[in-house]
């Protein structure tokens, strides 16, 4: 066979495993249109209003309702106001209304998020407005993930034509390049209605633009996302985290840490996805000394994981570096050697 023929043919053969293994794969993604009606939304922006006038109350009983974060290099990229204080006692039919959705997200995407427990199982890590503001003086928001969440869940709140920018983009694991992507217009629509999703190596990436207000998105809390920077306006959306942990409203944490045994169920849910290992490497032992020889053995264990996952992937192979030289390879032969 001649040479390029050869390569015309492996170049096919390529891009149909892509295609098979994006067809097998779950969604990244699930989209609901209109999840909260009109009616809810007011509701959710009436809440939002009694939440902003408790604020000093609540600071002076040394609970803060409101924090701006930097999820990036540099200051604020958004400021997040904590709903868990307002939703359940102001609007407990809401709050219900939000975990059917959360619930039909989940039989829609496939991900058996509650596979093994009940599906009431699935409890509020914590329930926020977020609030973009356009310009120039504003962080972006990197790609992250958020830990130990099953499921991230966010409804806009914004009228259309209140903002411009600020789409959702979503990407398949920490087990690719880190770099930014190549151009978004090259895209290859596979099957869904106003997003996009290209093949980056192995790394599927989608991006959702133009959410009507009411409207909901739904991703499984490890998948990589941010915020596209909103260049004008102001972009708000409801977000809830969902997972087995303690229900923010009963725990009154804004949103309670990742612990071991959230990121488990996790790794149990999604065994293939490398950031999990590494987070959970870190809630194990960030860095030596570790809390107990187990410890040591199993945080070690997790970030060889992340490696062996994503050999490409530098944020992997930097947490096992960094454990190893900061006494990790010491305590782990330590633990071995006492078990
Ligand atoms: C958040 O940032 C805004 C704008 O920089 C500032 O006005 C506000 O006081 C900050 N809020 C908190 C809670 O730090
Ligand atoms: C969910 O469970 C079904 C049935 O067991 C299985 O076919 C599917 O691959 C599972 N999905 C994931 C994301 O593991």
């Amino acid at each position: 066979m001649q040479k390029w023929l050869r390569a015309q043919l492996s170049a096919a053969l390529a891009l149909s495993l892509w295609f098979l293994k994006a067809l097998a794969a779950p969604p990244l993604a699930v989209r609901l249109s209109g999840a909260l009606s009109e009616e809810q939304r007011q509701q959710v922006l009436s809440l939002v209003a009694s939440a902003r006038a408790d604020v000093e109350a609540f600071a002076l009983r040394g609970e803060g309702l409101v924090v701006n974060r930097s999820f990036g290099p540099g200051g604020t990229s958004h400021e997040t106001l904590f709903l868990h204080r307002h939703l359940e006692r102001r609007a407990p039919a809401l709050r219900r209304q939000l975990l059917d959705l959360a619930l039909g997200a989940e039989r829609a995407a496939g991900w058996n998020l509650t596979r093994g427990v009940r599906e009431g199982a699935l409890r509020a890590r914590c329930i926020e407005l977020l609030t973009y503001q356009g310009g120039r003086h504003v962080n972006p928001v990197r790609w992250h993930g958020d830990g130990a969440t099953l499921m991230t869940m966010v409804v806009m709140m914004s009228p259309p034509g209140s903002f411009e920018g600020g789409a959702v983009e979503l990407r398949d694991y920490g087990n690719g390049l880190q770099e930014e992507p190549a151009e978004w217009d090259e895209v290859i629509r596979v099957g869904c209605s106003s997003c996009a999703t290209r093949p980056a190596g192995s790394v599927r990436q989608e991006r959702h633009l133009e959410l009507a207000p009411g409207d909901a998105l739904a991703w499984r809390g490890w998948t990589l996302h941010r915020a596209a920077p909103v260049l004008k306006g102001q972009r708000q959306v409801l977000a809830i985290e969902w997972w087995l942990g303690p229900d923010c409203t009963s725990s009154g944490l804004p949103r309670a840490p990742d612990t071991p045994k959230e990121l488990h169920r996790a790794v149990y849910l999604d065994p293939g996805a490398s950031q999990l290992r590494r987070w959970l490497g870190g809630s194990l032992c960030e860095q030596p000394p570790c809390v107990d020889a187990r410890s040591a053995l199993r945080a070690l264990a997790a970030y060889q994981e992340a490696v062996a996952l994503a050999p490409g992937d530098p944020m992997a192979t930097s947490a096992l570096q960094s454990f190893l030289e900061n006494g990790g390879a010491q305590a782990a032969a330590e633990a071995s050697f006492g078990k």
